[in-house]
């Protein structure tokens, strides 16, 4: 019951404010119910008999009084209990979106986008069902319930436990469905999830489902999961059927017990009629709320599935963190220090102690094979990752004694592939940066040659460029992306250049763009373009984790081994010697 428990911490700040009173405006709304009757017996009994005329004047206004209380209160008990719910949900959804985004990127990399943002979007409502619907309803009927079965007992006890005898063997049975019927709402949300992220990935990459002819597989696969969806909420919905049903068959059985043991004391005179009617009456009452009260269960074993769902993703811890003694970078100096650095995303070794300086001031250029750890290396800097041994320093502090922000804010990144938002220019442009003043980001993007076409766009700095900035041709987005580092100006850079080629212009506006980034700043560009390795101050070869050789480009193409290899495949169509 801890997940309820936690469940009720969302509760508590509305507990006075709304809750409670929802839940008096509730019983008053069913108390009413009660004077009903007595208003009928009123108009039989003393208004009829006595023929009272100006009792029956005022008679209207009880009615209208008594109805609009009546109306008020159900009002009232309907409004805040939607009010705490939404409240709540509101809530639950920040919560989980304050922690996502606090999260480190390998934990991304385990989930799916669609399946995380179902769970910031259904799950939640499911546990808003649970938490105020079905609290209420279970405390209505609970109440209910208890006050009844109660006073069968003190009416006739030995009656009472005919009635009742079956109940206790119900409650197991009921456990294990109401079980199972959370497992398969966990397994349905679980689906769901699925069927999000699907949809997404079909969506962003509808371009390449149609150059491929996928349209059919990819409805084939949609249907499928949807079909699975759809078998975890029948199964669930047989169950949940089933359990009125079998309750109703219960109730059967105490009733004919009654009937049959109450009846016989009736004739051999043990009991008077009246009160084995009466009996009889107040158990048929008590199955009401019962049901009522299973039915509810239902709901709240689903928002229990939702809760579970969400409390998984707010248990998870980065595992990137900050050293609570952590410390504030002051402006970097001296250099940024590889240790016998050793990094794997899971098993297998993807950097294999790599030992590494970049001075301030210096471009480093990594080169290496695909797949050689170029981009894993550069992710260690700014701490997407940590290592998994050995030590990364700047200016001798270990990277983990800094707070997080302080070190981020040193490090411009320009990653391979441009991410944009679907926003304006201006503000994918001023990103993180919202109060700098016009001239410097329109400076930033003359000089990362954006400003041209950003004039030539309809509405120039203020043009929304749509969902991951696909208005924009893939040289223009990447110029972006360079004046939103230019922006920044931090000391140093991490530019992973695009392996996309561009056309010759494009290109040429590309890489004079990131020569303007380059100046004045500790870079480490992971380099795929001949231009950029030749204004390095030095070269690194990394090959499958391991740094094969490093210096200057002559130094090492005359060397004539790993990086002339490389420099003869990758950077130059024809080999030195036949140029
Ligand atoms: N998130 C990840 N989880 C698991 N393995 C990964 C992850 N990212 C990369 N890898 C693996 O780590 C190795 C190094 O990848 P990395 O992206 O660093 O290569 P790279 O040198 O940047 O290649 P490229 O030049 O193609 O960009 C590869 O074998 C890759 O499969
Ligand atoms: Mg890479």
């Amino acid at each position: 019951m801890t997940v309820y428990r936690r469940l009720l911490l969302y509760l508590r700040p509305y507990l006075y404010r709304a809750f409670l009173p929802a839940v008096v405006c509730m019983v008053l709304f069913s108390a009413t119910n009660g004077v009903l009757p007595f208003l009928v017996e009123y108009v039989f009994d003393d208004i009829f008999a006595d023929k009272d005329l100006t009792a029956l004047k005022t008679l209207p206004l009880i009615i209208i009084l008594t109805f609009s209380f009546r109306s008020a209160c159900n009002f009232g008990h309907i409004y805040l209990m939607e009010y705490v719910g939404q409240r709540i949900v509101e809530d639950l959804r920040n919560t989980l979106n304050a922690h996502l985004q606090s999260l480190s990127l390998s934990f991304f990399q385990r989930h799916p986008t669609g399946t995380l943002i179902s769970r910031v979007t259904n799950d939640t409502l499911l546990v808003r069902q649970a938490l105020t619907q079905a609290t209420a309803s279970m405390m209505r009927d609970a109440t209910t319930l208890m006050v009844l079965v109660t006073v069968a007992f003190i009416k006739d006890w030995v009656l009472a436990s005919i009635a009742f005898i079956a109940f206790p063997a119900t409650i197991l049975p009921l456990m294990r469905i109401y079980q199972k019927v959370r497992r398969l709402s966990r397994k349905g949300q679980g689906s769901l999830g699925y069927l999000s992220a699907l949809l997404q990935e079909t969506i962003q990459g509808t371009r390449v489902v149609k150059a491929f002819g996928m349209e059919d597989y990819e409805r084939q696969r949609f249907a499928a999961e949807n079909h699975r969806l759809y078998k975890h909420a029948i199964r669930a919905g047989r169950l949940k059927a089933f359990v009125p049903s079998m309750v109703e068959l219960l109730a059967a059985c105490g009733i004919a017990g009654v009937v049959w043991y109450g009846g016989m004391s009736v004739i051999e005179g043990e009991r008077t009629q009246g009160e084995f009617v009466a009996f009889l009456t107040a158990m048929l009452l008590i199955y009401q709320p019962f049901k009522h009260l299973t039915r509810t269960q239902a709901a709240v074993q689903n928002g229990l599935a939702g809760a579970e769902r969400l409390f998984e993703v707010l248990d998870e811890c980065s595992d990137v963190r900050e050293r609570p003694q952590a410390r504030s970078l002051s402006r970097f100096r001296q250099q940024v220090q590889f240790h016998d650095v050793s990094f794997r995303y899971q098993e297998e070794w993807v950097l294999r102690r790599v030992n590494l300086t970049i001075a301030t001031g210096q471009v480093v250029a990594l080169v290496g094979p695909s797949g050689g750890g170029k981009s894993t290396l550069a992710d260690l800097i700014p701490r997407f990752y940590d290592v998994s041994e050995g030590q990364i320093t700047v200016d001798g502090t270990d990277l983990r004694d800094l707070t997080l922000a302080s070190l981020r804010s040193q490090i411009a990144v320009v990653t391979q592939a441009t991410f944009l938002f679907n926003d304006t220019v201006r503000n994918n442009i001023a990103y993180g940066l919202p109060h700098r003043p016009e001239e410097e980001i329109i400076a930033a993007a003359k000089a990362a040659h954006a400003h041209d076409f950003i004039m030539a766009l309809p509405e120039g700095y203020a043009t929304q460029i749509g969902e991951l900035g696909v208005l924009l041709s893939g040289g223009q987005r990447q110029r972006l992306a360079i004046a939103r580092a230019l922006l920044k100006n931090a000391p140093m850079l991490i530019l992973d250049e695009a392996t996309s080629s561009l056309d010759n212009e494009s290109e040429r506006l590309v890489q004079d763009a990131i020569e303007h980034l380059m100046v004045g700043r500790t870079v480490l560009v992971i380099a795929h373009r001949l231009s950029t390795i030749q204004k390095a101050d030095r070269i690194v070869v990394l090959d499958n984790g391991h740094i094969m050789e490093e210096g200057p480009h002559e130094e090492l193409l005359a060397r004539n081994t790993h990086y002339r290899r490389l420099y003869e495949l990758q950077f130059r169509a024809v080999p030195l010697s036949a140029a």
